[in-house]
C-alpha cells in the first residue's frame, strides 16, 4: 500500500515548528503578521513595509524604511545573461514553468549567497529575491505576448514599477492610476505570508539541507503551482467564466457537493480557515473599489458575489464550515488591472517570495536547526524472499 506520512514542518526532533512570523487563527479567521492584524496592514502599511516587517520582526521607522525601500530599488535589475536564458523557453510556455526555472537559474549568478551562514548573507539574498522577482514575473509575461522586457525605473515604487514592467511598451507610456497601483501593492501585502502552507513548508524542508535561497524559493515556486494552492486563483477566474451567468451557478453548487464530480469550487475552503478568510474579506472590498475607480462592469463579479451568497446559505457549505478564500476575489482585480489569467500565479508566487524568505531566514537562525525529514507510518509489506526470474 501506499506509504502514509506525516508531515513534520518544523523538521526538528521535537516534531513542532517554532515560528515568530505569521500567526493564524483558523476558527475566528484572524491573521496576524508580527502582530499586525492583516486589515490594519492593509489599509494602513505598503508592501515593502510589511516585507521590512516579515523579514526583521519588527515595523520599519520612517529612516528604515527609507533605506530598505532603497536598497530593493537598486537590486530590481537582473544581470543581462537571464534575458538569454528565456530564449530558451517556448514562447507559449506557461509563465509559472518559466518562473520556476529562472528563479532557480540565480543561484549560478550569485554564488556569494551560496554561503548562507550569516544572518547578513541569508539577508542579502532576501532582498535580492524581494526585488528580483517582480521583474522576473513580468519578463515571463513580455516573452509570452513577444514584446521586449522592460527595464526596471528606479523612479516608481515597488508595485507601479511593477505594472510598468508588466504593460509599459516602446512607443507609449503605459499611465498607472492611482487606484491600481494602489490594489496591486494590496494584492501583494494580502499574499505575503500565511504560516506554514504547502509552499512555504517546501521551502523550508528544502532550506533544512542547506541548498541555496534561490533553489529553495524555486522550490516554492513548483509547490505554489498546483491549482489546491497558489494556482486557485487562475481556477478560479477559468471556473467563474465557466460558469458564465448567475442562473447557472445551482447546477454547479450541486456539482460541488457531489462526492462522484471532481468539481471543487475554486477559491473556497481551506485546510486551516473554517470562517471567513480575513484576505478575502478585504479582497472584496478592493475588488469593488477597483472596479468602481475603473469603471470596469464585470459580470464575474455579479457571478462571483452571487455564488457566494448562495454557497454561504447552502447546509453543505455550512456544514462543511467553507468559506471564500484569499484566491476568490484576487482575480476579478487582476483582470481589471489588465492581468492575464495565466499569470495569476506568477503573481502570487512574487508576493509570497517574502514570506518564504522569510521563513528560510528564520529557520536558519534557530540555534540546532536540523535537516527536515518528514516521518511515515509504513503500511507495506512485511520482509519477504525475492525469487529471481529468467532473463
Ligand atoms: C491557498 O494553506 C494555506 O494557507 C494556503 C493559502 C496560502 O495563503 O498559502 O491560504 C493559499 O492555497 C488557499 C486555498 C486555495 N485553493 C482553492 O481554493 C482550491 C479549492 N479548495 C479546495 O481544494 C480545498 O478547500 C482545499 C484544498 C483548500 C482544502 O482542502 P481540504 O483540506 O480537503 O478541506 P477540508 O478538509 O476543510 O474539506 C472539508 C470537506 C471535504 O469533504 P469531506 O472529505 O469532509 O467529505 O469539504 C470538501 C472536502 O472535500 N471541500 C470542498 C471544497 N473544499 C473542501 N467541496 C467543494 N468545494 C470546495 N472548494
Amino acid at each position: 500500500g501506499a506509504g502514509y506520512f506525516t508531515f513534520d514542518p518544523g523538521f526538528m526532533a521535537t516534531g513542532s515548528c517554532e515560528s515568530q512570523i505569521t500567526f493564524i487563527d483558523g476558527d475566528k479567521g484572524v491573521l496576524l503578521h508580527r502582530g499586525y492584524s492583516i486589515e490594519d496592514l492593509a489599509r494602513d502599511a505598503d508592501y515593502l513595509e510589511v516585507c521590512y516587517m516579515l523579514l526583521h520582526g519588527e515595523a520599519p521607522t520612517t529612516e528604515q524604511y527609507a533605506e530598505f525601500k532603497n536598497t530593493i530599488t537598486r537590486h530590481t535589475l537582473v544581470h543581462d545573461q537571464v534575458n538569454n536564458f528565456f530564449r530558451g523557453f517556448r514562447r507559449d510556455a506557461h509563465p509559472m514553468a518559466m518562473l520556476c526555472g529562472t528563479v532557480g537559474a540565480l543561484s549560478s549568478f550569485y554564488h556569494d549567497d551560496l554561503d548562507i551562514s550569516e544572518a547578513d548573507q541569508r539577508l542579502r539574498s532576501a532582498y535580492r529575491l524581494v526585488a528580483k522577482m517582480p521583474t522576473l514575473v513580468a519578463m515571463c509575461y513580455k516573452y509570452n505576448i513577444g514584446q521586449p522586457f522592460v527595464y526596471p525605473r528606479n523612479d516608481l515604487s515597488y508595485a507601479a514599477n511593477f505594472l510598468n514592467m508588466m504593460f509599459s511598451v516602446p512607443a507609449e507610456k503605459y499611465q498607472i492610476s492611482d487606484a491600481v497601483e494602489r490594489a496591486m501593492d494590496r494584492i501583494f501585502t494580502l499574499h505575503a505570508d500565511h504560516e506554514q502552507n504547502a509552499s512555504t513548508s517546501t521551502v523550508r524542508l528544502a532550506g533544512s539541507s542547506g541548498a541555496n535561497p534561490y533553489a529553495c524559493i524555486a522550490a516554492g515556486v513548483a509547490s505554489l503551482w498546483g491549482p489546491a494552492h497558489g494556482g486557485a486563483n487562475e481556477a478560479c477566474l477559468n471556473m467563474l467564466e465557466e460558469i458564465g451567468s448567475v442562473d447557472r451557478i445551482p447546477e454547479f453548487i450541486e456539482r460541488a457537493k457531489d462526492k462522484n464530480d471532481p468539481f471543487r469550487l475554486m477559491g473556497f475552503g481551506h485546510r486551516v480557515y473554517k470562517n471567513y478568510d480575513p484576505r478575502a474579506t478585504v479582497m472584496r472590498e478592493s475588488c469593488h473599489e477597483v472596479l468602481a475607480e475603473l469603471k470596469v462592469n464585470d459580470p464575474l463579479l455579479d457571478v462571483a458575489m452571487e455564488l457566494e451568497r448562495i454557497a454561504l446559505n447552502d447546509p453543505y457549505f455550512k456544514e462543511k464550515k467553507l468559506f471564500p478564500n484569499v484566491d476568490f476575489y484576487s482575480g476579478i482585480i487582476l483582470k481589471a488591472i489588465g492581468i492575464p489569467t495565466n499569470m495569476f500565479t506568477c503573481i502570487f508566487a512574487l508576493a509570497r517570495t517574502v514570506g518564504w524568505i522569510s521563513h528560510w531566514h528564520e529557520m536558519l537562525s534557530q540555534p540546532g536547526q536540523k535537516i527536515g525529514r518528514p516521518r511515515q507510518l509504513y503500511t507495506g509489506h512485511t520482509q519477504r524472499p525475492f525469487s529471481k526470474i529468467n532473463k
